[in-house]
């Protein structure tokens, strides 16, 4: 029942989440730091101003992380920290600031597994057009290719992107993430083929500069499945999985799209532009690719729309994750059902379906490597005689290991595991009332941090690398 001695057992954040320091040390404005002044966007109108203060606080939290065992912290650089305006001067004290990270973790053995882009775009960027822009493209390879040159001799696992179905769907769809546009299809496809290409340019780019590390990209993984055995909710599933698995898994594992969603595209005029030289680099960087990254929460249960779609007012509550919602092209809907669990917020508790959702990916892709680089529960976590007792986060993330190691006994390639989150950090449309962390963060006292009963329990789980998980008998 143990998981092999290379298998990495981690936990991960993001920069804006945890941060803070906004506009210390020369970094630039953030599209987040900006969007977030708009009234309503975020629950209760939080701002990443302090976070969790880790930007101060950066030793205490990984001594912490240290104690807990973590063999691999995943968290993410601002890129306008480094690159305070998206295209001109590097901002040395940004350097600075990673390199401490870096070499704080290294100094405790913990393997430092970088983001790149964890959805914190420099506002200059995002007023030129953002991601439908394809000057960002090359403004995200060069401030990449900065990245690996300042911290590529210590770091060997870097992810390009974190979700882009999430920032451009919530971006150019659902208007809750910058630049808040609703309803454009064709700025949303146009948006995450230009992700993809800057994908694809800097892992080239990567891979000349001959740093024998790994390079991937981390996609939100939310395997689509009918709610029962109807042709028609049938075919709502293989057409949730196309646009929301193929489009996002083949442009970086097969260099190309699914011929299935070409064709729709076409016919609803919401092609993007692709230019050869991108089409060129798609093909190019993906036998390059190393890994890609997983973000499991939840499957989707779906069910066809016959006839009009219902017209839904696009708000933060519903772009929170719950299921409910009719798909972008008025296709199918998301659904609860009755006979699955599901958190405070409406998320579906399933690791079946990350299991079932596992070996679908295996059936499309073959033997490829993956990390699974997100997987925890936000909970409002029970405080009992001041200790943290969140026993519900403890058995989702065991069922949910149960769940990888059965995979890997299936023969799916899984390298790692990072529980979302190392610490409690900021929802970006739920504030800090979802907490994910295991270690608490007293927000009433001086942002104290404390340890979670789940700190000791993941410390026990890496100390016997998995023997000691609660295995279904
Ligand atoms: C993932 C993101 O989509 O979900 C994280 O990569 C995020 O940044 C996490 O915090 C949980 O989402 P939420 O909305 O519950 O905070």
């Amino acid at each position: 029942m143990k998981f092999s001695n290379s298998f990495l057992f981690g936990a991960a954040t993001a920069a804006y989440q945890i941060e803070g320091a906004i506009d210390k040390d020369g970094k630039g404005p953030s599209n987040w730091d900006e969007f977030v002044k708009i009234p309503g966007k975020t629950f209760e109108n939080t701002t990443g101003e302090l976070a969790v203060d880790h930007y101060h606080r950066y030793k205490e939290d990984i001594r912490l992380m240290a104690e807990m065992g973590l063999e691999s912290y995943r968290f993410s650089i601002a890129w306008p920290r480094i690159i305070p305006n998206g295209t001109g001067e590097v901002n040395q004290k940004g350097i600075d600031f990673y390199n401490s990270i870096i070499d704080e973790c290294l100094s405790y053995g913990i393997v430092p597994f970088v983001t790149l882009y964890h959805w914190d775009l420099p506002l200059e960027l995002e007023k030129q057009g953002g991601w439908t822009n394809k000057a960002t493209i090359d403004a995200f390879v060069h401030y990449a290719k900065v990245c690996f040159e300042a911290f590529g001799d210590r770091v060997k696992h870097f992810i390009t992107f974190n979700e882009t179905v999430v920032f451009c769907g919530h971006g150019y769809l659902a208007g809750a993430h910058p630049p808040g546009i609703k309803d454009e299809p064709k700025l949303y496809f146009q948006a995450t083929h230009n992700v993809f290409s800057a994908h694809a340019k800097a892992v080239l780019a990567y891979k000349e500069l001959k740093q024998y590390g790994d390079i991937g990209l981390s996609h939100v993984f939310s395997p689509a499945f009918s709610v029962d055995d109807n042709v028609e909710n049938k075919w709502a599933e293989r057409h949730a999985n196309q646009f929301g698995i193929n489009w996002y898994y083949d442009p970086i594992l097969k260099g190309n799209y699914p011929d299935y969603v070409l064709k729709i595209l076409e016919d609803r005029g919401w092609m993007p532009e692709i230019l050869e030289e991108e089409r060129l680099a798609l093909t190019q960087a993906a036998p390059l690719n190393d890994f890609i990254g997983l973000n499991y929460y939840q499957p989707v249960r779906v069910e066809r729309i016959l006839g009009q779609a219902e017209h839904v007012e696009h708000s933060r509550e519903n772009a929170t994750g719950a299921p409910g919602n009719p798909s972008f092209d008025g296709e199918y809907r998301s659904v609860s059902m009755k006979d699955k669990r599901y958190t405070k917020w409406g998320w579906e508790i399933s690791p079946e379906g990350f299991v079932d959702g596992l070996r679908l990916l295996k059936d499309y892709y073959g033997d490829v490597t993956m990390y699974i680089t997100e997987n925890g529960l936000g909970d409002e976590d029970p405080i009992i005689e001041g200790e943290v007792c969140d026993i519900p986060r403890i058995n989702f993330i065991n069922d949910h290991l149960v769940a990888v190691k059965k995979a890997i006994d299936e023969g799916v390639n899984i390298q790692g595991y990072y529980a979302w989150s190392a610490i409690d950090l900021l929802s970006w449309l739920n504030g800090y009332k979802k907490q994910y962390g295991f270690i608490y963060v007293d927000h009433q006292h001086n942002l104290d941090r404390k340890k979670k009963a789940s700190f000791h329990w993941y410390k026990s789980i890496i100390e016997s690398r998995g023997e000691t998980l609660n295995y279904p008998t």
